[in-house]
């Protein structure tokens, strides 16, 4: 599996969607102080949260958000970044960006504007589940030879974007930061409604409440999988493919359960973070 990624800063990221030229040309990203950034590891929900702040930028402005220029910000070779910084800076604000880096990998300026970041987390056994499906769903990716093979990579971190539990330890230090909102997958899904609301006061935009149901009518998965076509082509169904909590139970053993548990106090129990997951 080596062959299928790049490292950069200790890191391994997919060839087929990084280039270390891109890393390197983010050094100079220019962020503007009112972009918002939405920063997950994989399978997480950034399409999810990419839709709800959309809306919320289209309820407040009533600018169709011609979104996602930067799918995701280190993603693309140089030619491709180049285009898309340069479509960016006549973006009207507030600009969207998503990426699935560590905070400190994130370029200088978004750190020196205080860009406002939305943090979105999901309980990592239901975020490897994804994972895999995803691997093994989507044509033109590489796919792994079982689920029992992918668990032992997610675990080890060599899978793209690297470790979760790394990515997590990195974000969790800034879980107290003003201008950083840590968001739960799993309590968007218990109360999408109340979740949307948290975020839109944190950009802080002024919605009434009509708004507010309007844009978590337009938010749930059945109406983002019923649209997946339109906004996403054709990986939209792999992308929107379950949209539960649990789905974990399908595929874990009870020996990559005790594996996952052990992990996870290691890397987390006694964390803000760790105590703020569903698990
Ligand atoms: S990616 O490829 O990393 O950008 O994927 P990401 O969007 O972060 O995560 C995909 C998972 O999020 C689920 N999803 C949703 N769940 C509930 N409600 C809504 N509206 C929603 N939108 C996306 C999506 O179904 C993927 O999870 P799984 O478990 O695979 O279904």
């Amino acid at each position: 599996l080596s062959q299928l990624f790049l490292t950069f800063h200790g890191i391994p990221y997919p060839v087929t969607m990084c280039t270390q030229e891109t890393f390197q040309a983010l050094d100079d990203f220019e962020a503007r102080g009112d972009d918002v950034l939405l920063a997950s590891y994989p399978k997480c929900g950034s399409n999810w949260i990419l839709h709800i702040v959309s809306e919320l930028i289209f309820a407040v402005s009533k600018k169709k958000y011609a979104c996602p220029e930067f799918p995701v910000l280190e993603c693309g070779d140089a030619e491709k970044y180049q285009k898309s910084v340069r479509r960016m800076k006549r973006f009207p604000s507030p600009r969207i960006l998503t990426t699935h880096l560590h905070y400190d990998k994130l370029p200088q300026s978004i750190i020196t504007n205080k860009v406002k970041i939305l943090v979105i987390f999901r309980n990592p056994k239901d975020t490897a589940v994804s994972f895999f499906h995803f691997h093994n769903d989507v044509p033109d990716i590489p796919s792994y030879a079982s689920w029992d093979e992918f668990f032992k990579q997610f675990i080890k971190g060599q899978v793209s974007w690297g470790s979760y539990f790394d990515f997590a330890i990195n974000w969790n230090k800034h879980i107290d930061d003003e201008n950083v909102k840590f968001i739960l997958y799993e309590d968007l899904k218990e109360n999408l409604v109340v979740g949307i609301k948290e975020i839109s006061e944190f950009l802080g935009f002024s919605l009434t409440d009509e708004q507010i149901e309007a844009v978590s009518a337009q938010s749930t998965f059945q109406a983002m999988r019923a649209n997946s076509q339109e906004t996403h082509g054709a990986i939209g169904p792999f992308l929107f493919r379950k949209g539960e909590v649990g789905d974990w139970k399908s595929l874990f053993t009870e020996t990559q359960n005790q594996e996952m548990d052990e992990r996870f106090k290691e890397c987390l129990a006694g964390t803000a973070l760790g105590d703020k997951l569903k698990y």
